[in-house]
Formats: structure tokens, C-alpha cells, sequence
């Protein structure tokens, strides 16, 4: 059994996305373009209302699923499924977009702060023009493992210590962990060799196999193939995400919201989009 060795540290790059939210961004940036499967990654985080309140209006998706994960705030949501609500903090959304899907983010004004991730998945070709389809997990019902070491791990997506995650039936056979350490544990998680991984570090800082030195946060930290992570917290306490998924090795078009093979189908969700016949029933 091989440990994972860290294979290289992303800085997040501040971005302006939607209609003027500032963000962090690991990848979907010069730096890493595709982290296969994985196509973006974003964390949003602020105290100032300012840097968020215009959101992300009515836009649409195909190709590919986008994952929310909420740790504060209030972001209001409407799609062309029908769904309608609002996600606060705990709380997670899998929308799998496949042929089309339009919808519209909204955090809240005036709530203070605000702080989520958002990741996109690739969906291979025989899936790119699947049935659109939506799972949204409260809080409450993700669920968490509070170790006797005091780790707590929330349990998004995969399996740890025979508790399944909260999203299932995803074709890049996904983990998406919420892992919180206190200062002098340490943590093992297997994932399947072959699967791309990374972890994100959001709070503190730690080490995994191969860092000479604590990792502070913000970071993405790619990890080479091999067997299990590995996560060690020393003098003080750090959180981050794992997650990891298993690469498709196929062509990517990529056009803002529309990720699919070739230029030809980018050009089709375009034209779809300009018919009307974006979003089918
Ligand atoms: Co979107």
C-alpha cells in the first residue's frame, strides 16, 4: 500500500465571477487548467456583503455537474427543474446539468458572512446529454463522524468507516470530505488508485506525505497515485476538503457554462440556446 505523496501546491487565484462575486480559484485558471475529471474549483468566502451580493444570475449548464457546498450564509436558488429554495451553511447541492439546465445563484445580502466551495465535474461523452438532475442534502442529513481523536469528518460524498455519503450514484465514483483535525492527529483515507485527488485546505494548516514543512491555508494540494492520503496536524488545529474522482481521458471543448468533446457540440448548446431549445422537458 503506497502513500499518496504530494505531486504539487495550487495558490487559488482571485477571480470575479457572475455578476461581480469575488472568489478564489484553483482550477479553471492558467495555472491548472483541468484537473481531470475535475474542470473548476472555487472557494467563496467574505465578510463584506459588497463582494458577493450580485451573484449569479440566470445562466445556463451542459456537460458537466456542479457541486455547492455551503459552510455560511444564504445563497437563494432557482432552476429550470423546478427547483426553488435556499442552501445555508452545511448544507450541499449536486446538479448533474447533462443536456440543460438554466439556473440562478443568489447569496443573500446583507447577511455578513458568506463562505462555500464550488466544483465542477465532467460528465464522459455517453453522459453529456443525460437527463438533467438535481440533489440537494440539508445540513442535518450529511453524514458526520466524530472520531474518539476528536477529527470530525462530514461525509458529502464515498465512504468512510462503512458510513456512506450523502450523494450517490455519480459516475466519477466521487469522495467529497469535510475533514476538521485538531492540533496532534492524524488521519488515513483510501482512494482507489488511478483516481485523480486533491485536498483543499480552508482553515489552519497541516502536512501530508512529502511536505517538509505545514501547508497554511488557502492551498490546493494535488496528490500523486497511490493508495490513501494521508493528513498529519501538528501544533495546531487545519481543515480542508478531500476529494477525488476517477479521470474519463476524453477530449474537452470547453466554452464558459458548456463543457463537452468537441467544438461542434459547443456550438450546438449555443445554438440551442439561441432557439430555445436549450431546456427540454
Ligand atoms: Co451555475
Amino acid at each position: 500500500m503506497q502513500p499518496r505523496k504530494i505531486l504539487d501546491l495550487i495558490e487559488p487565484q482571485t477571480v470575479v465571477e457572475g455578476a461581480g462575486v469575488l472568489l478564489k480559484r484553483s482550477i479553471a485558471t492558467r495555472t491548472l487548467d483541468y484537473l481531470d475529471p475535475f474542470l473548476l474549483f472555487d472557494h467563496f468566502g467574505s465578510d463584506d456583503p459588497a463582494d458577493y451580493r450580485a451573484g449569479f444570475p440566470l445562466h445556463p449548464h451542459r456537460g458537466i455537474e456542479t457541486v455547492t457546498y455551503m459552510l455560511a450564509g444564504i445563497v437563494q436558488h432557482r432552476d429550470t427543474l423546478g427547483n426553488a429554495g435556499s442552501i445555508t451553511g452545511g448544507d450541499m447541492q449536486w446538479m448533474t446539468a447533462g443536456r440543460g439546465i438554466m439556473h440562478e445563484e443568489m447569496p443573500q445580502p446583507d447577511e455578513g458572512k458568506m463562505e462555500g466551495f464550488q466544483l465542477w465535474v465532467n460528465l464522459p461523452a455517453q453522459l453529456k446529454m443525460t437527463k438533467p438532475r438535481y440533489q440537494e442534502v440539508a445540513s442535518k442529513n450529511i453524514p458526520e463522524i466524530e472520531r474518539a481523536d476528536g477529527i470530525r469528518i462530514r461525509v458529502i460524498a464515498g465512504t468512510v468507516e462503512n458510513v456512506r455519503g450523502a450523494v450517490t450514484e455519480i459516475f466519477a465514483d466521487p469522495t467529497y470530505l469535510d475533514v476538521a483535525m485538531p492540533a496532534h492527529t492524524s488521519f488515513t483515507h483510501p482512494i482507489p488508485h488511478g483516481h485523480t485527488a486533491f485536498a483543499y485546505i480552508f482553515a489552519g494548516a497541516g502536512k501530508f506525505e512529502g511536505a517538509s514543512k505545514t501547508i497554511p491555508h488557502p492551498k490546493l494540494v494535488i496528490f500523486d497515485n497511490g493508495d490513501y492520503v494521508h493528513a498529519a496536524a501538528e501544533a495546531s488545529a487545519f481543515r480542508f476538503l478531500l476529494i477525488s474522482g476517477k479521470p474519463l481521458h476524453e477530449p474537452i471543448a470547453r466554452y464558459g457554462p458548456f463543457v463537452m468533446n468537441t467544438r461542434a457540440e459547443i456550438e450546438q448548446a449555443l445554438r440551442d440556446l439561441q432557439n430555445g431549445t436549450f431546456v427540454q422537458s
